[in-house]
């Protein structure tokens, strides 16, 4: 042995190595340690750092209505000309979103109802809530259409039940009584004569009558305590675990979340599911682009793929949404008759955006759709999954039937009829929220090199300093030896000579 070295040499060459070992071992595993900290933070529970954030966002999300104005109401039925449509708006209600009646069950599920409080901002509008506007009258074209397939006499006996209370196919009333409620003497007949099994609840008829309050829906989603991937993630509504709508279980499955927050960890292949009871499915959401988000956080923006609402027909898995035909909605649009009340209710986007050109053509006055105006989109930071800033767009249609029976209605053609469209805007985050975003994207990296950075230094400087002492120590005892009377490799020339002997 030639190096026989002192103890504290020994360890500091052993304590350096541990240390650019740990430093190793920390740089490959701290993601993992982030992501392990960063989803028990982000789990929904009660004191929790995001429970606030949850329970009631600090936003303020923007309902922007846009509504289709017939100003040829009497050309259209009397000459057959195209309706001409002008679009008014915005129409601007500010949100304040809240859930109530919170509460945590033992599996790992939060339960709740949603309360959303609209207050109309007449300097972000383009028009006044009493502004006077002429719209297809959805519960006698609701009515008449359904009426189609029923027996003759009773097409009479609603022609003449029309007549009397004097219902016309358009009607004019103010943007206020067309979102949130007018008294629609057609329902309220329904309501005093049909049996109370029946399933219209009120007298009043609004686009979104009864949506400024508490809802009665009752949602349980994860809240990603058990399993972050599915953070947020709907488990019931209603108590249901599907909508009970569509004929296959992918198609009626609720699992989304409500678009706010996603499972966090986000890659460009993820697909985000987003369920919205009015939307009447899960829509799902794929990576478009990067973007950075107001704050200078940067973010993907998701939108749903342009084939969503394409008809059966060039997509047959798209047939789950369609169980009474064919023929089935046309292309581009999405039947939500049975979430209302089974009034014939198209949902597109905005100026049949991605929907049949042949559509759009059928009116006059929509201009044609562009992807920046009418696209439907959700900016999402990935790491942690918060969506950033959204776009939730929909249109809203009339799918019309001619019914020569009904006389009112009698020159009314088929036709899918743009009602209004709106857009539920969060534009950007308060400061509070941004900075803990951009805290989540920043610090990780920094951290990680800082940590893992520091620890191999002083690995490194350990690991030198031992191996100085090392040298130094070597160096020494060399001398010890010259000195020595025994010196160091006598005992080899022992063995030398041993050998020597032995083999002579
Ligand atoms: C809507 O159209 C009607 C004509 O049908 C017109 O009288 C009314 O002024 C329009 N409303 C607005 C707000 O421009
Ligand atoms: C969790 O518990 C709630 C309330 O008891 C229940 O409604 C829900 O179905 C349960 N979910 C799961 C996944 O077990
Ligand atoms: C919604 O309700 C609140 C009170 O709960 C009220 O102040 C507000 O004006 C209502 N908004 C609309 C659009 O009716
Ligand atoms: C309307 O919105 C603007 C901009 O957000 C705000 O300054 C103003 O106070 C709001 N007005 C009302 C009546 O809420
Ligand atoms: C929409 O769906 C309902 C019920 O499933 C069906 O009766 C109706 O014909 C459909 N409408 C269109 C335009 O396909």
């Amino acid at each position: 042995m030639v190096f026989t070295y002192y103890r504290e040499e020994r360890a500091a060459v052993a304590i350096g190595a541990l240390l650019i070992i740990l430093a190793a071992v920390l740089a490959v595993l701290f993601p993992n340690i982030i992501d392990f900290v960063l989803d028990k933070e982000l789990a929904i529970q009660e004191g929790g750092r995001t429970y606030k954030f949850w329970k009631e966002p600090p936003v303020v999300p923007r309902l922007q209505i846009y509504i289709y104005n017939v100003t040829n109401a009497d050309e259209f039925l009397n000459n057959g000309e195209k309706p001409a449509l002008q679009e008014l708006g915005p129409y601007v209600y500010l949100q304040h979103w809240e859930k109530v009646d919170i509460k945590f069950n033992d599996n790992g599920t939060v339960s709740y109802k949603v309360k959303k409080t609209f207050t109309f901002n007449e300097s972000l509008s383009a028009g006044s809530q009493d502004d006077l506007v002429v719209v297809p009258n959805v519960p006698m074209l609701s009515a008449t259409s359904q009426s189609k397939h029923a027996a003759r006499f009773l097409r009479l006996a609603m022609a003449s039940i029309m007549d009397i209370l004097k219902i016309k196919p358009f009607v004019e009333v103010s943007v206020e009584q067309l979102l949130w409620g007018y008294e629609d003497p057609l329902l309220k007949l329904a309501k005093d004569v049909v049996p109370k099994e029946q399933k219209l609840p009120y007298d009043q008829f609004g686009l979104l009558y009864g949506k400024n309050s508490t809802m009665p829906d009752l949602y349980t989603i994860f809240t990603g305590a058990n399993d972050i991937t599915k953070f947020g993630m709907m488990d019931r509504w209603n108590g249901k675990d599907g909508l009970g709508f569509w004929t296959t279980p992918e198609c009626d499955s609720i699992m989304g979340t409500d678009g706010s927050i996603f499972p966090p960890h986000i890659t460009k292949e993820t697909v985000l599911k987003v369920f919205d009871k009015d939307l009447c499915r899960t829509l799902p959401l794929v990576y478009q682009r990067d973007v950075i988000a107001s704050g200078g956080v940067p973010g993907f923006r998701f939108s749903p793929p342009t084939n969503v609402f394409t008809s059966e027909k060039n997509l047959p898995s798209q047939k789950c949404y369609c169980p009474a035909g064919p023929p089935c909605a046309p292309e581009g649009t999405f039947n939500v008759s049975q979430c209302q009340y089974d009034s014939p209710v198209l949902l597109t986007f905005p100026h049949f955006y991605l929907a049949d050109p042949a559509l759009r053509e059928a009116v006059t006055g929509i201009s044609p759709p562009e992807a920046e105006k009418h696209q439907l989109y959700i900016d999402v930071q990935p790491i942690m999954g918060t969506a950033m800033k959204a776009r939730a767009r929909i249109q809203v249609n009339l799918a019309v039937s001619q019914v020569r029976d009904i006389k009112q209605v009698a020159s009314f053609p088929d036709i899918v009829f743009p009602i209004m469209w709106f857009e539920d805007c969060v534009d950007e985050l308060p400061e509070e929220m941004r900075t803990l975003l951009k805290l989540v994207v920043d610090l990780p990296p920094v951290a990680h090199a800082a940590v893992s950075g520091a620890l191999a230094a002083i690995g490194v400087i350990v690991l030198l300093g031992a191996f100085m002492c090392l040298a130094r120590a070597a160096k020494r005892q060399e001398k010890l030896h010259l000195s020595s009377p025994l010196p160091a490799n006598a005992t080899s020339t022992k063995t030398g000579q041993l050998n020597l002997g032995f083999s002579k």
